[in-house]
C-alpha cells in the first residue's frame, strides 16, 4: 500500500479537502487498494475535531466524501507515509524543519502540480468565505491529475 498524507496548517480546510479530492480520483483510477490517502496540519488548535463545517459543504457540494478527525504532523510521519504534499511554502518549511535527512523525493509541494500557476501557495480560505473554499476545490482538483499521474510514473506496480 502505498501512502499519501496532504499538509496544511490547522488540517480543517484545505487539507481534508485535497483527502477528498484525491480520494476520489484514486477511486475513478481504479486503485483505492493501492493508495491510502490521509491529512494533517502543522499546528496543533484543532486536533481531534472534524474539517471546518464549510469544508464539509464544500465536500458535498462537489460530489466527494470525507472521514476524517484533525491530527498533528511530526517526525514520525517521514517513516509512516510514501509521500507528504504541502498546501503552500510556509507547511513545507514547517515540514522540513523536522527532517533528519534528505527528504526532497518525498516532500512535495501541491501546487508545483497545478497546470494553470505552478509554484504558487494554496490559499488559506479559514478567514473568508465559502467561495474561496470553492476556489481550493477547483485549485486541488486541477492540480491532483498530474501530483498522481507523477505518483504512478514512480511506482510501476500502481498501473
Ligand atoms: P487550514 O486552515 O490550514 O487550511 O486548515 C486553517 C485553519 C485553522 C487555522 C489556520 C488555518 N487556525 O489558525 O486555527
Amino acid at each position: 500500500m502505498l501512502r499519501i498524507v496532504f499538509v496544511c496548517l490547522g488540517n480543517i480546510c484545505r487539507s481534508p479537502l485535497a483527502e477528498a479530492v484525491m480520494n476520489k480520483k484514486v477511486g475513478d483510477a481504479g486503485i483505492a487498494d493501492k493508495i491510502a490517502v490521509d491529512s494533517a496540519g502543522t499546528g496543533s488548535w484543532h486536533i481531534g475535531e472534524l474539517p471546518d463545517g464549510r469544508t464539509l459543504d464544500c465536500i458535498s457540494r462537489n460530489g466527494l466524501e470525507l472521514d476524517h478527525r484533525a491530527q498533528q504532523f511530526d517526525q514520525s510521519y517521514f517513516d509512516k507515509y510514501d509521500y507528504i504534499v504541502a498546501m503552500d511554502k510556509s507547511n513545507l518549511r514547517d515540514i522540513m524543519s523536522l527532517a533528519t535527512s534528505d527528504h526532497s523525493q518525498q516532500v512535495l509541494l501541491m501546487r508545483d502540480f497545478d497546470p494553470v500557476d505552478k509554484g504558487s501557495d494554496v490559499p488559506d480560505p479559514y478567514y473568508g468565505g465559502s467561495e474561496g473554499f470553492q476556489h481550493v476545490h477547483d485549485i486541488l482538483d486541477r492540480s491532483m491529475d498530474n501530483l498522481l499521474d507523477h505518483i504512478r510514473s514512480r511506482h510501476a506496480d500502481l498501473g
